[in-house]
């Protein structure tokens, strides 16, 4: 596991669309996994500017999302499908039929479930697999409790990431959705690399765990420790609580 501290949120999510750009120049056709929450945004930004100014071309990339909120329609917007359209698909050239998100409508959730496993195996697996962290350690909705081998599948959130998350649907609890599709840990796991990214104080106690922490389901995010090629960048704040010494 890599470990990089960066001192702001602007150079950390410059040195994670590094690792993104070079593995499209490398492998235009890579299978891309992406995350939404406000951590990636800066990364997915400096990919925009990569695209616009430099051709960073992403036409040939497949995309699957980590997870998206049950009830919530595409257009409605703070579901993910809207998220990542606006905030990075629709300002460069991904091809929509190769775009992958949960559906958060689906009738039969546990058999689209199945069904977006099979897509993810039928593309290849994926090459890189971006993720933020939630407060507690989650990645993307895998609670704390969640196994650690678990595939995708629909999750009841925690009153804390309903929280967390109020501040997208006017502060009313009422609004937040109670479940998500999401990735399973396992899903995750197998993606060839992993790219986690955390930014401010508030993530300070989950990267600690995280990095320097015994491996535990009620950390999900410490399951990375076993990940043959895991990078985690953090800005300062975020990495504020690590001892040990890492990269800069
Ligand atoms: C949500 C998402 C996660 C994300 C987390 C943190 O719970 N499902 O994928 O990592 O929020 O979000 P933020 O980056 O806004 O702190």
């Amino acid at each position: 596991m890599l470990v990089i501290k960066k001192e702001t949120y602007d150079e950390m999510s410059v040195e994670g669309a590094k690792i993104v750009a070079a593995l499209i120049r490398k492998k235009p056709n890579a299978v891309i996994g992406f995350a939404t929450g406000s951590t990636p945004l800066g990364l997915y930004k400096e990919l925009i500017r990569l695209h616009k100014e430099e051709g960073l071309d992403f036409s040939k990339i497949t995309t699957f999302n980590l997870d998206e909120y049950v009830g919530l329609r595409p257009e409605h917007p703070e579901s993910y499908h809207y998220f990542m359209w606006n905030n990075l698909f629709k300002h460069v050239n991904a091809d929509p039929r190769h775009i992958h998100i949960p559906m958060g409508m689906a009738d039969d959730i546990d058999r689209f479930c199945e069904w977006y496993e099979e897509q993810i195996e039928e593309y290849g697996g994926i090459d890189l697999q971006i993720l933020g962290i939630g407060a507690n350690g989650h990645i993307a909705f895998n609670e704390p409790g969640s196994s650690l081998g678990s595939r995708t599948r629909i999750k009841t959130l925690t009153e804390e990431t309903r929280k967390d998350n109020a501040r997208f649907f006017n502060n009313n609890m009422d609004e937040v959705p109670k479940y998500a599709i999401t990735m399973g840990i396992g899903t995750i796991m197998d993606a060839w690399e992993l790219l986690l990214l955390a930014s401010g104080s508030g993530k300070a106690d989950a990267i600690k765990m995280t990095v320097e922490g015994p491996i535990t389901a009620m950390v999900p995010a410490t399951i990375v420790q076993m990940h043959q090629i895991a990078t985690i960048i953090v800005d300062r704040e975020a990495g504020a609580k690590l001892t040990g010494i890492y990269t800069g």
